[in-house]
């Protein structure tokens, strides 16, 4: 493109159109580097995204945790539903995306490291009551060994009345729930992700 003072400029992207393009680049590269820890080749859908945030009451006293950010999807619609940024932690292994997070979000707490250190986590960075818990992670395609305690340090950190949300492309519950003493709540699904995926969010028995 030629610019009126007959210099060569390219033809510009908006901000927003560039970082979503980086996002995508950043998500693919780390899905090559570690696909069953990440195992899906694109984030979440701003359709997925919405459905999992709508899960998190805000207006709960507690944080609320998000393992596994990517590059943000969920982050996203989780600020949007009102989560305050001083009760939110999200919790990212891969340290070039951890990077992005703090790069985009400068409010909530965005933390380097593994989901199986959470408890150590929380007590560095004082999160004492946890409302929610939005788990990104591919439990499915995780070791069972890794998924069940990440699941079970999850529900010990979580208040009684909190909730454990999981987002699948499976059409059935990717969490055995009944092992863990929890049931599900609430389902919600959407066609527009690639695939098609649901939102579950779990409870301890009795509680709303
Ligand atoms: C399926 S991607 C979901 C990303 C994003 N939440 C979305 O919906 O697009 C899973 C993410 O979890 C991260 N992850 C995998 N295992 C983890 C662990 N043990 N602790 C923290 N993050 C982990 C991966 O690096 C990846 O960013």
């Amino acid at each position: 493109m030629s610019s009126t003072d007959g210099s060569t400029t390219t033809a510009s992207r908006s901000p927003a159109a560039a970082e979503k393009g980086v996002g995508v680049g950043l998500f693919f590269a780390s899905y090559l580097k570690n696909p069953l820890k990440v195992a899906s080749i694109v984030p979440s859908s701003r359709s997925l995204s919405r459905l999992v945030a709508s899960h998190v009451d805000p207006a709960k006293p507690g944080w609320v945790i998000e393992l596994g950010g990517g590059t943000g999807p969920i982050t996203t619609a989780l600020l949007e539903r009102g989560v305050a940024p001083k009760r939110f932690m999200v919790l990212e292994r891969d340290p070039a995306m951890a990077q992005f997070l703090r790069d985009k979000f400068p409010d909530p707490v965005i933390v380097e490291g593994d989901a199986l250190d959470m408890k150590a986590i929380f007590e560095r960075e004082g999160v004492t009551q946890v409302n929610a818990v939005v788990c990104g992670l591919p439990l499915i395609s995780l070791p069972r060994e890794i998924g069940d305690q990440i699941v079970q340090l999850s529900l010990e950190s979580m208040a009684k009345d909190g909730r454990f949300i999981q987002y699948t492309y499976s059409l059935f519950s990717p969490l055995q729930y009944e092992r863990f003493g929890v049931v599900p709540v609430s389902v919600k699904r959407t066609l527009f992700n690639v695939p098609p995926a649901a939102a579950w969010a779990y409870g301890f028995p009795g509680t709303k």
